[in-house]
């Protein structure tokens, strides 16, 4: 292991804890990152001693500061690129309604038998006998190959410690890939009201980074068929199953969401917009309709959508800004893309369609594409081909009309002046009917056509030109 700790951070440490006789290793994510051949900037070190103290040490002898958390008893300071932190072993107990736990000092086993996985309880020693050795006292390395995510201690116990496990578990196994062992997976489901005492910011932190994990559905499979999804996002929850009334069925919404979700990731690894696939069916349940000689119908479920996502936003902790808006544009726009490419594709339905969409038309084609799940061969090509028409269309119309951005060519203050008006009803009739004429193309997008045009709709207001 030896040539893993080539930083010369390493050989500092590791002269301290020879000098003072502390033991002490680097533990944790960064030595599950070494087999796993992902870089890592932030480094673990346990000593089996006085944590703060030793980073006092390091600090000075590597001349930068030492941020101190004295209730948690660790500290934390920068060198170069790295975050290195600082913990004494740990034997913990923690209370039934507290993710704090009570401390007291242990060996290096027992504090990797407190840590949450495995394969996050290696640990390789910085002390002059045995340096560089792997310390793997839980068989990280096995479960590495296997792709397992288990915990070193009863599953039981290491979720009750810390529910937000929990959601790690599910998190580390969608990012990586890896199952979840089977007693890990029964103690989430028997435990997940346990959820309720993380805060919903560490929640969502996890499952944001599961959305941005390379397929997505991995964690969100786990998130459903162990109940935590329920609690924590129930409005995704009741997209799953199918109703079927006189042998008439819908598609489950929940896997389609998961495929939608997966198909998108294949295309961007923007948050965001991969959390516009996940809502882009959220109204689809309260929606619901059956009709007699119909079948299904989802009527208005972008509408509906689009006004359920402030109102998740708020519950989950998102933030409430211009991505919140981006997200429910988009859940708004959904359908529109695919219901164009159904119908003989006209130059105004595109040009209203760039004019609404704005700089997010790239996005909103990305998340139509990703919507054909069909396994029916015949409509994907139909689709396909009738999307690539749509983005055609949308280049000719983008390079003739220059709509996206665009503001029409008379504002509401020359409406005003035009006719000696102050700010009312009128000045927004008229803008709206300039904006609409230009986006049916039945006049074209000039100040002289949008002049004559406002000058002809004053007059059928009623009102005459100021002089
Ligand atoms: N840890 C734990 N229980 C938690 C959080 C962390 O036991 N709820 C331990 C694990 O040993 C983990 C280490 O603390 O490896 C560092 O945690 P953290 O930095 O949150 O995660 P990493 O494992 O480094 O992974 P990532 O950087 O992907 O979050």
């Amino acid at each position: 292991m030896k040539e893993h700790l080539k930083h010369p951070v390493f050989k500092v440490l590791a002269d301290i804890a020879a000098q003072h006789t502390i033991e002490a290793y680097v533990i944790g994510g960064y030595v599950r990152d070494i087999f796993l051949e992902r870089p890592s900037k932030d480094i673990d070190i346990v000593v089996l001693g006085n944590g703060i103290e030793f980073a006092e040490l390091a600090g000075n002898q590597l001349k930068t500061k030492v941020a101190v958390f004295k209730n948690f008893g660790t500290a934390m300071l920068r060198y170069h690129d790295l975050e290195i932190e600082f913990v004494g072993a740990r034997k913990e107990s923690y209370r039934a309604n507290s993710r704090k736990p009570i401390v007291e000092n242990g060996t290096i086993e027992d504090d990797q038998l407190r840590r949450d996985f495995t394969i996050n309880a290696l640990a390789i020693s910085l002390n002059a006998a045995n340096y560089g050795t792997l310390v793997d006292p839980f068989q990280g390395i096995e479960d590495l190959q296997e792709k397992l995510i288990r915990t070193p201690l009863d599953a039981e116990i290491t979720f009750s410690d810390d529910p937000l496990r929990m959601m790690r578990a599910i998190r580390f196994a969608s990012q990586l890939n890896f199952s979840i062992d089977e007693k890990a997976l029964s103690a989430i489901k028997k435990q997940k009201e346990r959820i309720s005492i993380v805060s919903k910011e560490r929640i969502t932190d996890e499952l944001n980074k599961i959305i941005l994990s390379p397929v997505p559905s991995v964690g969100f499979k786990y998130l459903f068929d162990t109940g935590l999804l329920r609690i924590i996002f129930p409005q995704m929850a009741n997209l799953y199953g199918v109703e079927i009334i006189n042998g008439k069925g819908h598609k489950d919404n929940f896997y389609h969401t998961l495929q939608v979700l997966d198909n998108i990731s294949l295309n961007t690894n923007d948050l965001w917009l991969r959390w516009a696939a996940i809502l882009h069916d959220i109204a689809k349940p309260p929606t619901k309709r059956f009709e007699e000689g119909h079948g299904w119908t989802f009527h208005g479920h972008e509408d509906k959508g689009a006004r359920m996502v402030p109102q998740i936003f708020a519950q989950l902790k998102l933030p409430l800004n211009e991505k919140m808006k981006y997200v429910q544009k988009l859940v708004q726009l959904h359908l529109r893309p695919i219901v164009l490419a159904q119908e003989v594709v006209t130059d105004s339905a595109v040009r209203r369609l760039l004019f609404d969409a704005g700089e997010d038309i790239e996005s909103l084609m990305l998340l139509c594409n990703a919507d054909v799940t069909t396994k029916n061969e015949y409509k994907v090509k139909k689709y396909r081909n009738n999307f690539e028409l749509v983005k055609q269309k949308l280049k000719d119309v983008e390079e003739r009309d220059k709509i996206r951005n665009w503001q029409p060519p008379i504002t509401g203050n020359d409406i005003m002046n035009a006719f000696g008006l102050t700010a009312g009803k009128e000045v927004g009739l008229i803008k709206n009917a300039i904006r609409e004429a230009i986006l049916e193309g039945e006049i074209t997008n000039s100040y002289e056509d949008a002049l004559r045009f406002m000058l002809e709709k004053g007059k059928e207001y009623g009102l005459s030109p100021a002089n």
